[in-house]
């Protein structure tokens, strides 16, 4: 762990015991006994521990190692997770009031940005990798289409890997953007850990700038994230554009952390991460060979191999109930679940016995095959567009329940959380067959739904 700088820097700056008459309000004192550790390097920009957003050391150094190992030209530590990522890649690439070709499995944070922005979305809906619905590979000749619906568009964004782990063909995209020059933006959250078990980064494969959540794939603590560059964009742009989105107060603590994460991963974390790759692999092939469950294999598409994937269509649990099972009777708590999956995030930092307790617990006799399993999910059916995502998300509105919502225009997406993905985006008309689909995988016919109520005085309206 010898050259994470920045980490370094504030391990220094804490042992000169200095009088702390700056945030935050700890002062680096055992105040709180259980976080003293951490306390002690919370600092704030003051001299010698620099300033996120002005490109100062140590962190710029710490960027610029992080840089390297993603193969990147630049990067930025941000503190608002992979949302203030997207939002300032987004904001930087397209201008207010621009288009961007967008993938409609997009996180619920590029929505964000549409608003703030007004940002009209072009969508490619990516495939369906099978009957469960799972968001699969966006085809080229999509975006193309899209491309000539939307000529003035100014980038393209795509979702690689996604939550269940597809990967993008980043190389493909990238250079169909080149050739329309635009920039490929990759909301690649998910994504943190690929350079450690030889998958490039995005930047590597193409891409102009690339999200990233240290938190969610790599040890680093929650919120930490990464905004990768080629260079295209200038990184002074990105300096400047990402403290709109973002605390003027960012956490040394996180940063730090992620600059601790990286260090690791050029170190002990590269066999670590080797051997989770490993052992998710052959995971898989249990998985599939000995339980009555179905992981999602390379055979499905290209996967992130870290990434552990468990189809429960045809047993007699639901992924919502696995997942509920699993937490209270088997100790296993998975990231998230929907009808047919459960979804598990592995990392360098699992154990043998954690691995050997999931696949017990696949393995109870209580989970048995179906004779019929539960119906197709069809793709969700693409709404039409009435207006802006700015329009719907700033109008008047009020809530309606799901059952009488069929006509109405969405004011919020309708985002079952995880994945985080919206069905219906702010400005597109809720129709009878989105209720529908809504009520067979997510929503009871009662539940609020936030539509634009266009006989309303802005004035007089409570915020639903
Ligand atoms: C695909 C995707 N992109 C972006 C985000 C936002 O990341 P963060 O939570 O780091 O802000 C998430 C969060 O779950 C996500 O799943």
């Amino acid at each position: 762990m010898s050259d994470a700088f920045f980490y370094q820097q504030l391990r220094k700056q804490a042992a000169r015991k200095a009088a702390r008459f700056h945030m935050p309000g700890h002062k680096g004192r055992p105040v709180l006994p259980g976080l003293h550790h951490l306390a002690e390097i919370d600092y704030t920009e003051i001299e010698g521990t620099g300033n996120l957003y002005a490109g100062d050391e140590p962190i710029v150094s710490a960027e610029r190692a992080a840089a390297h190992w993603y193969g990147a030209a630049d990067c930025l530590f941000l503190t608002g997770g992979s949302t203030q990522a997207l939002m300032t890649a987004i904001a930087a690439a397209v201008p207010v009031g621009g288009t961007l070709i967008v993938d409609r499995n997009c996180h619920t944070s590029v929505t964000h940005a549409m608003a703030l922005l007004d940002l009209t979305p072009e969508f490619v809906v990516p495939h369906p990798l099978d009957e469960t619905g799972l968001p699969g590979l966006i085809h080229l000749q999509e975006v193309e289409a899209a491309l000539a619906r939307a000529p003035h568009a100014a980038a393209l964004l795509v979702t690689s890997p996604n939550y269940y782990g597809v990967m993008q063909d980043i190389p493909a995209l990238a250079q169909l953007c080149h050739r329309h020059h635009i920039p490929l933006v990759v909301d690649a959250a998910h994504g943190a850990h690929l350079p450690a078990v030889g998958v490039p980064s995005p930047i590597q494969q193409g891409a102009d700038l690339a999200a990233v959540s240290a938190h969610k794939t790599l040890p680093a603590f929650g919120q930490s994230a990464i905004l990768l560059s080629s260079g295209r964009v200038p990184f002074d742009t990105l300096l400047e554009t990402a403290p709109m989105f973002g605390t003027s107060s960012p956490s040394y603590v996180l940063l730090a952390s992620i600059d601790l994460a990286r260090a690791w991963m050029e170190g002990d974390g590269a066999a670590a991460y080797a051997q989770c790759a490993q052992r998710v692999a052959s995971l898989r092939r249990e998985i599939n060979q000995s339980t009555v469950f179905s992981a999602l294999t390379e055979e499905n598409g290209p996967l992130d191999p870290c990434r552990l994937t468990i189809g429960c269509r045809g047993t007699n649990v639901t992924g919502h109930k696995l997942n509920e099972i699993l937490h209270a009777e088997f100790g296993v708590d998975v990231e998230m679940s929907d009808r047919d999956h459960i979804v598990c995030i592995c990392t360098g930092a699992d154990t043998a016995r954690d691995y050997a307790r999931l696949m017990g617990a696949l393995r109870d006799r209580r989970f048995y095959r179906v004779a019929y399993p539960s119906i197709p999910l069809l793709p969700f059916p693409t709404p039409q567009r009435v207006c802006s995502v700015r329009q719907a998300w700033f109008s008047a509105r009020r809530t309606v329940p799901l059952a009488q919502a069929a006509g109405q225009i969405c004011a919020r997406a309708l985002t079952p959380y995880p994945p985080g993905v919206p069905l219906i985006y702010p400005g597109e008309r809720i129709g009878q067959v989105h209720i529908e689909f809504l009520l067979a995988g997510w929503y009871t016919d009662t539940a609020p739904i936030c539509v634009m109520d266009p006989t309303a005085n802005r004035e007089g309206k409570a915020i639903c």
